[in-house]
């Protein structure tokens, strides 16, 4: 088995057969070998660099139904909220003192955040920080309206393909949405020039080994800036509600995986992995990932953007979690680069 991470390590690719072996094995030293090169590549391209992303939560109402996620619409029992511009605006302020350099406004598919709405509060973000990065994790809009958001001052964009196999695709989403729009739109900010992010959960209900090698494929064909994944939580008031939680082994497994796949990308530590372990996202860190997304919402609403059940951070403000954050970074035997952090493949950001 280390044979293949030798293989991955060298050449950046496997078979289909060979990634199969390499996700299901429980040989040891494999697995410890393959992190040793995860850690290798970050620290050759990005040495002992962590870039901080200020995640502003803007709106807890969505109109999508996604069955694993706690604020679909038709959870009834979701405590409801969206920031004005005034509080996105004092996030970032707040955000900016604690030395945050990328801002990323996140939230459900929420009409009220109308194209002119959206436009007007980043170019107020651009005008107020030309120095920061703005990230936008809005969901599926048109092209007119990513193309807008750019023109506005946005850079980059998060939106997880959530699942590359259509049958999985569509046993996790209801009927209205399509795996063949959630490309169009990456491919579509790529085109317009986003630095983009896609991604998968690790152990989403009905999800096989097979169904994570299609993930692969499709970021190899996309080849976004960075790639978010994280371990599926059940949230207690969704139609998975019973269903198992993915493990912190294969999230792991699959982050050493990206890393020597994708030497160059910018892979988070994400909260979901904070969640499952308390040291998740230390592990992460030192299995490939170089970016950590802080909490910079308000404590009011933290709770309230609830997509799965114990999410971590939902009480400290946010310069207790920016001092939490660094301590652990610090711990892993890394540290916090106070710069926006831009993918190292990207050029003409
Ligand atoms: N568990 C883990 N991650 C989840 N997300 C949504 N619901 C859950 C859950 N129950 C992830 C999705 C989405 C991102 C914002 O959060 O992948 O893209
Ligand atoms: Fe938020 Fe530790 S990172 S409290």
């Amino acid at each position: 088995m280390t044979d293949i991470v030798e293989k991955l390590y060298r050449t950046g690719d496997l078979t289909n057969e060979e990634f199969s072996a390499l996700i299901k094995t429980d040989d040891e030293s494999a697995a410890e070998l393959l992190k040793k090169y995860a850690d290798e590549t970050r620290r050759k391209y990005y040495g002992k660099k962590v870039f901080l992303r200020g995640l502003i939560e803007i709106s807890s109402y969505c109109k999508n139904d996604c069955l694993y996620c706690g604020i679909r619409r038709s959870n009834k029992s979701a405590e409801r909220y969206r920031l004005s511009r005034e509080d996105i605006l004092s996030c970032c302020k707040n955000g900016y003192e604690l030395g945050f350099r990328t801002f990323v406004m996140q939230g459900g598919e929420d009409s009220f955040f109308t194209d002119e709405i959206m436009a007007d509060i980043i170019s107020e973000i651009r005008r107020s920080y030309p120095d920061c990065a703005i990230t936008l994790s809005l969901g599926e809009r048109s092209r007119e309206s990513y193309k807008l958001f750019k023109e506005a001052g946005a850079d980059r964009y998060l939106l997880r393909h959530e699942a590359a196999s259509p049958e999985l695709y569509s046993r996790l989403h209801p009927a209205e949405l399509s795996l063949e729009n959630r490309k169009e739109c990456l491919f579509a900010l790529r085109e317009l020039g986003y630095q983009v992010g896609a991604g998968f959960m690790v152990g989403a209900p009905f999800q096989t080994v097979d169904h994570i090698i299609c993930d692969l494929r499709f970021l190899q064909q996309l080849q976004p800036q960075m790639i978010g994944i994280g371990p599926f939580i059940p949230h207690h008031n969704t139609p998975f509600a019973e269903e198992k939680g993915g493990t912190l082994e294969l999230t792991l497994r699959l982050l050493g995986i990206l890393r020597l796949m994708f030497p160059r990308v910018l892979l988070p530590a994400t909260t979901a992995l904070g969640t499952i372990a308390p040291n998740g996202r230390e592990l992460g860190l030192m299995t490939g990932c170089n970016v950590v997304m802080p909490n910079l919402s308000p404590v009011m609403v933290r709770k309230k953007y609830d997509l799965y059940d114990n999410k971590i951070c939902t009480g400290e403000e946010a310069a207790e979690c920016r001092g939490c954050l660094q301590r652990r970074i610090e711990s892993a035997g890394y540290e916090i680069a106070s710069e926006r952090g831009d993918c190292v493949s990207f050029h003409n950001a």
